[in-house]
């Protein structure tokens, strides 16, 4: 895929995301809003649904990615799992995620860390599941040079999760057959999970796509 299929825009910068969970902070800590949940509800249930419902131990390692408020965090623990890890490069939705976990009584089971994903993260053991909602999508969108970036965050992907470790990722910026061009060198494809379909002038499409992928290799 050429850039210029695709538009880069400030939702892929930090100064955007550093404004979004400053508003989202204040909001929480005078209202208790927990904040937007990036494609509803539902692409939280599904990803929890899945790993659920497919035995994965509840001591796994699971890293989620850009993790803006840490819900699906929350969730992950609410389901017994207990060795959660969440980075954004945004303080302010750490500071946020973190203020959840509490509230939620979930903190013992998250670990959260402000780490830009691209650049600076090198965790001292490789996860079981690393697990991302939109942030390959904000990656995509960089004013700078997306396609460095993407490339940037596959490397770093196949660094930090174990070989046959699953990456689930939910996506609104790219199709099924996109993201397979994306990931298909280093990941294969093992299931795509249903998505809410959407019609408009004769066509029918899915309002975002989630698929799960297995890292490929022994090593
Ligand atoms: C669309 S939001 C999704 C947030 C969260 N995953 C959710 O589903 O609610 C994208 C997130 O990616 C984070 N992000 C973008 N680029 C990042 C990077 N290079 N390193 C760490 N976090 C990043 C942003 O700060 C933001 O929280």
């Amino acid at each position: 895929m050429s850039d210029a299929e695709f538009f880069p825009s400030a939702l892929g910068t930090k100064d955007h995301w550093d404004a979004v969970y400053s508003c989202e902070l204040q909001a929480f800590q005078e209202y208790g809003d927990e904040g937007e949940i990036w494609f509803g509800e539902g692409s939280m249930t599904r990803v929890v649904r899945w790993i659920n419902a497919h035995t994965i131990p509840h001591s796994s390692s699971v890293l989620d990615i850009g993790t803006g408020n840490g819900m699906l965090l929350v969730e992950l623990a609410k389901a017994g799992y207990s060795n959660l890890m969440g980075v954004d490069y945004c303080a302010d939705a750490i500071a946020l995620a973190r203020s959840i976990c509490e509230k939620e009584g979930v903190s013992q089971s998250v670990k959260l860390q402000v780490t830009d994903f691209l650049d600076s993260f090198s965790p001292s053991e490789q996860f079981d599941i690393c697990l991302d909602k939109g942030t390959f999508d904000a990656v995509s969108l960089d004013p700078s040079d997306a396609q460095e970036k993407r490339t940037q965050y596959v490397n770093v992907l196949c660094t930090i999760l174990k070989p046959k470790g699953l990456f689930i990722i939910t996506s609104c910026n790219w199709t099924k057959e996109e993201l397979l061009k994306q990931f298909d060198k280093e990941f294969e494809m093992i299931d795509a999970l249903p998505t809410p379909t959407f019609s408009f002038g004769g066509q029918s499409g899915h309002s975002a796509t989630a698929l799960v992928f297995q890292r490929r290799g022994n090593s």
